[in-house]
């Protein structure tokens, strides 16, 4: 019988999936990976022919994502959405899908073990790195870490796992592969070439040399809005397409990718897919952080405080769409190293695709794990401006709306579910700090976020509480206004 995705509206694999050959193992198979990894590949595949094929692996969460694929011969549908039209494509790139926790590690193991595999990619969240947001190194006392270097033949965690693979295709004289993390961070490859070396150095020297002579660790900057799926979505691919898809996903028509050119093993020709192929990702991954990921999380706090659900409902508040494009051309830009962009360009592109209305990219989606989050948006940028004497207040008000979040209760008195790997922290210091002032400074005292330095600027710690005293006493909306005054 034919899979009810191969009669759907959209475009559909148009080509020979039996000679596709899964040199790609993914870990996270999320609703970013399938709407823009999945999407490159799959474009190559239809246009140009690539037998560049996918082995998707979850390995922590994600267990119905994986038995759906499953359950779909591996097809999954992507909706792009505009305000005037949808369109979807079916993505045939998969070839075989597996959950640590329901096929077992040793399945997970043998996939990244197979001779042909040439690359490990992952999008696995920022928390999956298991490393400090402040210094970029790994935890080692991290409870899960901990736990895989007592049982480094039965790991985890995605670097546990990945390590015991090479470990694996070291003892069997095969080669080593390409590891490339497709996360939000900065220099993304040099984060995970630390914590994966720093975790096989805990476990034996010459592995972790092996790994630093054999491995290749490409930055990349990723950028497609893809927010998390929900009922609606789907009953809205369902409408566009005629077929129900539960491992459907839906995301705006922009995508970008920025790709360091290092690869070991060989890699698909993704720039023919619309990517771009560079010696040095870090000034794009900056601009993106920064630019976008920073006024994101902006507009999440503060949207989220003044009841704003969605990204696009802040932007029908002129004084949030003012001060978003402030913080990006005012107190982003000038920190970064980029060339040959127009940032101003680039700025008004993303305050239109944050005003799509089709998106309904939540607030609360992306206030989530603030901690690992605001050093590469807004610290960084904070501790350009202290060393260039110029000015931070939008920044700091960003920051200030991250304590009045994590403070717990919105405006309306209404308890705010916060999802964050730190929270037990971050609870205890609100729990035993008092409102005001102390709030903030006892805050800043946690210093996997803040580090060990900024919390004693006086200048810093300055701007954040006059934000938070103001955002305390008047209410998000009305704070936002006034700053959006002051430009
Ligand atoms: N959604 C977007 O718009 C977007 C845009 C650019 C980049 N990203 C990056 O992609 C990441 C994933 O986003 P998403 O929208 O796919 O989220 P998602 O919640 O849909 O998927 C998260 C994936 O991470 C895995 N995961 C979570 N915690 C893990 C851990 N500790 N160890 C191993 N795997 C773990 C889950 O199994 C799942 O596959 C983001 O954190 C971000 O770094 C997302």
């Amino acid at each position: 019988m034919q899979n009810k995705l191969l009669t759907a509206k959209a475009t559909l694999p148009g080509y020979d999936r039996t000679k596709l050959v899964p040199r790609i193992v993914h870990l996270g198979f999320g609703a970013f990976h399938r709407a823009h990894q999945g999407v490159y590949t799959d474009i190559l595949a239809t246009e140009h022919h690539s037998d560049w094929g996918y082995c998707e692996i979850n390995l922590i969460g994600g267990e119905q994502q994986i038995a759906d694929l499953k359950q779909q011969d591996n097809l999954y549908t992507v909706a792009e959405m505009s305000a005037d039209a949808w369109t979807a494509r079916v993505v045939g790139v998969v070839t075989n899908a597996l959950h640590a926790e329901v096929d077992g590690l040793e399945s997970v193991l043998n996939a990244l073990c197979e001779p042909q595999v040439a690359i490990v990619s992952l999008t696995i969240t920022e928390k999956g790195y298991c490393h400090s947001p402040a210094t970029g190194q790994l935890m080692l006392d991290h409870p899960m870490i901990a736990a895989d270097l007592q049982n480094r033949k039965q790991p985890k965690t995605a670097l546990g796992v990945v390590v015991e693979a090479l470990a694996r295709r070291k003892a069997a004289g095969l080669p080593a592969f390409t590891v490339m993390s497709c996360d939000n961070m900065p220099e993304n490859g040099h984060v995970v070439r630390n914590v994966v070396t720093a975790y096989a150095r805990a476990i034996d020297a010459e592995l972790a040399a092996w790994i630093e002579q054999n491995v290749t660790f490409p930055s990349t900057m990723v950028d497609r809005i893809v927010p998390a799926v929900t009922a609606d979505t789907l009953d809205k691919i369902e409408q566009l397409t005629g077929v129900r898809d539960p491992a459907g996903v839906a995301c705006e028509p922009f995508r970008q990718w920025v790709i360091e050119d290092n690869f070991v093993a060989g890699r698909p020709e993704w720039e023919k897919a619309g990517a771009e192929l560079v010696a040095d990702v870090i000034p794009f991954e900056e601009m993106k952080l920064r630019m976008l990921n920073g006024s994101h999380s902006f507009l999440a706090y503060l949207g989220y405080l003044a009841g704003y659900q969605h990204i696009n409902d802040c932007m029908g508040d002129e004084n949030y769409r003012l001060t978003a494009r402030a913080l990006m051309l005012q107190e982003q830009a000038p920190t970064l190293k980029v060339q040959g962009v127009d940032l101003e360009r680039y700025a008004d592109l993303l305050i239109d695709r944050y005003c799509n209305p089709a998106l309904r990219h939540r607030t609360w989606q992306i206030a989530m794990d603030g901690s690992q989050k605001l050093p590469q948006r807004m610290l960084d940028s904070i501790c350009w401006h202290l060393a260039h004497n110029s000015g931070f207040e939008l920044l700091a008000l960003g920051v200030a709306g991250w304590m009045r979040y994590v403070g717990g209760v919105d405006e309306q008195g209404h308890a705010i579910e916060i999802s964050d790997p730190l929270l037990p922290v971050i609870q205890k210091v609100v729990q035993e700090s008092d409102e005001g002032e102390n709030r903030v400074q006892a805050l800043l005292d946690i210093d996997a976020i803040f580090g060990n330095q900024l919390p004693h600027i006086e200048l810093f710690t300055k701007r954040v509480k006059e934000a938070y005293l103001l955002l305390l006493a008047e209410g998000a909306k009305a704070t936002v206004a006034k700053y959006a005054a002051k430009l």
